[in-house]
């Protein structure tokens, strides 16, 4: 059942690349139980529901481009079209009918990606990696936080926590002041004004330096931010991915760039650091779900970027973990 429509037309990524080898794999999106798998011809995803009798479909086996349920062995193409039921007559065709939904299945980026259900949606392309401007490092993830995907995106669109959540590291509370910026809307992004930010150790090396962050909203949850040391140009560039499990579950996957290179072991555990921190807050927000109505929260010029996120999901309509008052 698509529980939210807005959400199952973006790309959202189910499993790392690396996670999906020979087997079955069953993944959970935006509440729905897909059967991701790999074969000489790509990934592919079906929903994991055997129209039979409802098995899962997961739990059967891999037969070159096609799956075989578990439980009476019919069998079902990539496409999810049922093209072998062992039962049958072999004199009578197989009827349309024997068909269970396939969905979208790309794999980019470290990440195979999932949209439910078709539409002219685009993937959250990563320009600057595609043109090798930056480095993919790493593809971090995936992290289960139990929290409502809204809540993660936002936390990272989130400018002024980082003097405090982050002190000693991606701020300090001397710095507390945000630069005034506002988001713009160019092609279906939402980009921020540079914003200016001290951090004492700001990518784990431990220089304090001034940095200008640009932050991105390329989906409902999809988010990244740009940020370039004002003393050496080094450029620093995280992407954040979530794949929404359940109302109140999600996974965050980290894409995580630069312009230079890194220790990517330490650059990777610094980053989990931070975003532990993170979640002890995130599991512990209230509402769970994230609230649209301007109304029911306090805010300031400084949460303009969570201020135009929360917009932007009421005017696409998205349902999924968030609360219209
Ligand atoms: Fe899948 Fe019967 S439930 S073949
Ligand atoms: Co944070």
């Amino acid at each position: 059942m698509i529980e939210d429509p807005v959400l199952a037309q973006e790309w959202l990524p189910v499993c790392l690349s690396a996670e999906l080898k020979e087997q079955l794999l069953k993944v959970t999106v935006a509440g729905e139980y897909v059967v991701v798998f790999r074969s000489e011809g790509g990934v592919h995803a079906l929903k994991d529901v055997c129209v039979h009798r409802g098995a899962p479909l997961s739990l059967g086996k891999r037969k070159g481009d096609c799956i075989v349920c578990p439980y009476h062995g019919w069998e079902y193409d990539r496409g999810g079209q049922c093209v072998k039921i062992p039962q049958l007559d072999p004199a009578r065709v197989i009827p349309p009918k024997a068909h269970t939904q396939a969905f979208g299945c790309e794999e980019r980026y470290g990440l195979v990606w999932v949209r439910l259900l078709r539409s002219d949606g685009r993937f959250p392309i990563y320009p600057e990696v595609e043109s090798g401007a930056l480095r993919l490092h790493a593809t971090m993830g995936p992290y289960g936080v139990k929290a409502a995907a809204p809540r993660l995106i936002e936390n990272f669109l989130d400018v002024s926590h980082l003097a405090f959540l982050h002190e000693g590291y991606l701020g300090a509370p001397e710095h507390p002041y945000i630069s005034d910026h506002d988001v713009h809307w160019i092609d279906g992004r939402g980009v921020s004004d540079d914003i200016l930010i001290m951090q004492p150790n700001g990518d784990g090396r431990g220089r304090e330096v001034q940095y200008r962050y640009v932050y991105e909203i390329l989906s409902p949850v999809c988010v990244k931010f740009t940020k370039t040391d004002t003393e050496t140009g080094d450029v620093v560039s995280i992407q954040l991915c979530v794949q929404p499990n359940e109302e109140r579950r999600s996974a965050a996957y980290f894409l995580v760039t630069s312009n230079f290179d890194v220790d990517t072991q330490a650059f990777v555990s610094y980053q989990e650091l931070i975003f532990k921190q993170d979640v002890e807050v995130l599991e512990n927000q209230k509402p769970e779900e994230l609230p649209l109505d301007l109304q029911l929260e306090m805010h300031l010029r400084s949460d303009r970027i969570s201020i135009a996120y929360r917009s932007y999901l009421k005017e696409r309509g998205v349902r999924w973990g968030v609360i219209y008052g």
